[in-house]
């Protein structure tokens, strides 16, 4: 029988009963509506599979008594944190374990000396944020989801979000791991001191791996010190170009923005609709830019000075902190907002030199033109990074069509403009043949030797990125 094939019950009650062997009852879960409601992240289209059993280990041991059952059973395994991914990372196959590393929740350490924080993978961003803010210290990877996704979610995708055009990607911030391999194992990676070359940056290819290569059970986290609270400058501009020309003078002239985010005229008026936001609903695209800067209103006065250069038609600095929270709210909301438009949203998730930035942005209307969807763009433009999120109705089967192909073409044109398919959502189920064009032969060829070595019964999240 090979591992795919649904196991019948006398082999699930094996593997229940082995499980069971070294985790508390209420850690495993056989039920299967319950079991049913772990087989999915949050990516739309994604094929998903029945889970056969849902564990939720709370020490290191457990874990790695999950994985040595798991190979001794040949039964694959899908890692799992809050299952807010975008790309079907997180989803089950047919027969596997889901492993939810919820539970696993501690904050192990805040050190302000070392300026590291060594936490479990279930932490939840926010969480995490929010501690070490009490020590006079900042972890900055914030996506737009960091009230519920988990820090080893965010490890697993190479998470980015609104902050990183002045601090840079999760990848960054990981400087050490512990990791369960595939056959039970327990490896440590990296470091918690300032620098360290012992060997290949085994911590980094972990980054990234979509839970494809052992799973995180404690990071080592590095953290900066607290900056001083952000200012935010909202920009209005007739055009989108003119909003892109705008993030072009700023990166050239030189500024570090903590945040450079674009919402399209269909983000603004669907966050407008959803929650009352009072954005500006006229605007064609709206820029929105911060500083944590000791004098940030010196520096957004220099930036709008940029914008209107650019042909912003108004540029309006928030009065305080609170203001400038409420514009980073409703631009986190974007993506929630645009499923409401027609139902469901397909999110691309290209990145690509931001000087390209107009090029996608013009090809992104192209694209919505000739397959009639309406396609809206939110982007953290200072990255170059953007969401074109295709909107559109499942059960019309001529638009979901259209929907896909719009979806597609937009990846093409991001590897045209010498970007990639993903900039931080990761590959997961929905960009498996794309990674292999952005990536070619040779390079996949490499990338399943990589997964050989750590996984040779190919029993983690197997199906996932290629
Ligand atoms: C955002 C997430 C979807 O930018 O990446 O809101
Ligand atoms: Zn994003």
């Amino acid at each position: 029988m090979s591992r795919t094939e649904a196991a019948p019950d006398q082999a699930l009650g094996d593997l229940t009963e082995r499980l069971l062997a070294g985790l508390p009852a209420d850690a495993v879960l056989t039920d299967p509506d319950v079991t049913a409601s772990y087989a999915h992240d949050m990516a739309s289209f994604c094929p998903a599979g029945a889970p056969a059993v849902v564990v939720l280990p709370r020490t290191v041991e457990q874990v790695q008594h999950v994985m040595r059952t798991a190979t001794a059973l040949r039964v694959p395994v899908v890692p799992q944190g809050a299952r807010t991914g975008l790309s079907g990372g997180a989803n089950a196959s047919d027969g596997c374990i889901v492993l939810s590393l919820t539970k696993m929740d501690r904050i192990l350490e805040i050190n302000p000396v070392d300026r590291i924080a060594v936490v479990e993978p279930g932490v939840v961003n926010a969480t995490l944020s929010r501690a070490v803010g009490e020590h006079g210290l900042y972890y900055p990877p914030d996506p737009s989801s960091w009230e519920m996704c988990t820090i080893g979610g965010n490890i697993g995708t190479a998470s980015g979000g609104l902050c990183c055009v002045k601090y840079g990607v999760t990848a960054e911030y990981v400087l050490g791991l512990d990791v369960v391999l595939a056959d039970g194992r327990l490896m440590s990676t990296g470091r918690r001191t300032a620098k360290g070359v012992a060997g290949y940056d085994l911590t980094r290819l972990f980054v990234g791996s979509e839970g494809s290569l052992g799973i995180v059970v404690r990071a080592v986290l590095a953290l900066r010190p607290k900056p001083p609270q952000q200012l935010v400058l909202a920009a209005e501009f007739a055009s989108a170009a003119a909003a892109c020309d705008a993030v072009c003078r700023i990166m050239a002239g030189g500024h570090v923005p903590s945040l450079l985010e674009l919402m399209d005229r269909t983000t603004v008026a669907a966050v407008n609709s959803m929650a009352k936001m009072g954005l500006p609903e006229t605007t064609e695209a709206l820029l929105l830019a911060a500083f944590d800067t000791p004098d940030p209103a010196s520096d957004l006065a220099a930036v709008g000075a940029l914008c209107e250069a650019a042909g912003a038609t108004q540029v309006v600095p928030a009065d305080d902190a609170a203001e400038s929270e409420l514009l980073l709210q409703a631009r986190r909301l974007s993506l929630t907002a645009l499923e409401a438009v027609r139902g469901v949203t397909m999110i691309d998730d290209v990145c690509v030199p931001r000087s390209r930035l107009g090029d996608l942005i013009e090809g992104v209307e192209r694209i919505a033109g000739k397959h009639r969807l309406t396609i809206g763009v939110v982007a953290h433009a200072g990255d170059g990074n953007t969401h074109p999120t295709v909107c559109f109705d499942a059960a019309d089967p001529d638009e979901s069509r259209r929907a896909r192909e719009s979806f597609d073409e937009i990846m093409a044109l991001g590897l045209e403009l010498g970007g990639t398919i993903t900039g931080e959502h990761g590959v997961g189920v929905l960009k498996k043949e794309w990674m292999a064009r952005e990536i070619g032969p040779v390079g996949i060829e490499m990338q399943r030797g990589i997964k050989r070595v750590f996984d040779p019964l190919d029993l983690l999240n197997p199906g996932k990125l290629f």
